[in-house]
């Protein structure tokens, strides 16, 4: 490991660790947790701001697919310097800004794979670039790399006031797409301030009806990132045979779909997507994301993050909120 010779790197640091698999609520702050080591082809950043997505809560949970098991360090999303680096990296150099996922983003220093980071674009701070990594991706997956929306179709969004949610109303509307936005009522207003054409209560029962009733037969994309009941309502609220349906996410739990319906009920074009796998399964389709999402950045339409910033110990409450549907936009803490 080489470090940035001015640096002299502590050995140990505050971090969150999650000791069960019973949620946020047994999230422990602590003083004592061993400074990473960059291995082969990794680099160590201090960590300037670290990105919470719901994923975190799943994890809390036990209920993400392949997720560490605890006692683990929590988060998986940071930006921050570079402070050192394993045998084998030539680029980040140290003292670059870089955001990316790794293991253990709540805390003062984590680890990253440094041929999976992203710069710190110029003029950005650390907390700005948070989303580069996790929610813009997702969100350009699934309007455009795997939801193929045109111009003049129409797409509904649930969680559309949520941080992947705003970056993918922000991007359909660049494609030119007519955005159906569900979200709590009381995040109406700011999902209308990024263009939406037509907002929906995301609890309400009517949810496809109202959905089939402004549309001409029904959206021609979903992004479903509901799941429970709301899966059926996404799934009815499609086009037949030509509709889309983008399934990235289950905070309200699983839903069955058997073979039968996609026959009888719902002929509709179903999707999964997991960002990590897409970057993995499909390198040159994810290649083909990022260079869309450079694209994005050059024109303006991915603009630096404005996330509600916390305290690093403040965690558990900032995850319990995002639990109970209570935040909006993207949110970060602060080691
Ligand atoms: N597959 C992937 O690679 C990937 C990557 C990133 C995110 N995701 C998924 O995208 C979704 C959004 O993630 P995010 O991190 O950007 O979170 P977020 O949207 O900022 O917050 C979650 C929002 O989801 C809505 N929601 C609907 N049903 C919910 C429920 N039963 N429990 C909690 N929230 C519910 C709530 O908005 P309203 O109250 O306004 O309805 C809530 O505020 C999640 O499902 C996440 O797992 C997937």
């Amino acid at each position: 490991m080489r470090e940035l010779t001015a640096v002299t790197l502590p050995t140990t640091m505050r971090a969150l660790r999650q000791t069960s698999l019973r949620g946020p609520q047994d999230m422990r702050s602590i003083t004592d947790a061993p400074v990473p080591s960059p291995g082969p082809g990794e680099v160590l950043i201090r960590v300037a701001a670290a990105g919470v997505n719901f994923a975190d809560v799943s994890q809390a949970h036990g209920a993400f697919g392949n997720g560490p098991r605890p006692p683990y360090l929590a988060g998986f999303e940071g930006a921050g310097e570079v402070v050192a680096i394993g045998d084998g990296v030539g680029d980040p150099r140290p003292g670059t800004c870089v955001t990316g996922v790794g293991y253990g983003a709540f805390a003062e220093y984590m680890v990253l794979p440094a041929r999976a980071v992203l710069p710190v674009p110029p003029g950005w701070t650390a907390e700005q670039a948070l989303g580069l990594a996790v929610n813009w991706p997702t969100a350009l997956a699934a309007v455009k790399i795997l939801g193929r929306i045109a111009a003049g179709e129409t797409v509904l969004i649930h969680a559309a006031a949520g941080a992947t949610g705003q970056a993918a109303v922000t991007l359909a509307k660049h494609y030119g797409a007519t955005v159906i936005a569900a979200a709590a009522p009381a995040k109406h207003e700011i999902v209308r301030a990024l263009g939406a054409d037509h907002v929906v209560d995301s609890r309400s029962d009517r949810l496809a009806a109202e959905v089939l009733a402004c549309t001409d037969g029904g959206a021609d994309l979903v992004l479903e990132c509901v799941g429970g009941d709301t899966f059926d309502a996404s799934l009815r609220a499609a086009k037949r045979i030509t509709g889309r349906v983008v399934v990235f996410g289950l905070p309200g739990g699983e839903a069955a779909l058997t073979n039968w319906d996609l026959v009888y009920r719902h002929q509709i074009q179903l999707l999964g997507v997991n960002i990590g796998v897409l970057a993995e399964a499909a390198p040159r389709l994810f290649g083909a994301l990022m260079a869309e999402l450079g694209a994005l950045l050059t024109a303006g339409v991915v603009r630096p993050g404005t996330p509600g910033t916390h305290d690093l110990a403040d965690g558990p409450k900032v995850l319990a909120e995002l639990e109970n549907r209570t935040t909006i936009g993207k949110l970060a803490l602060l080691p």
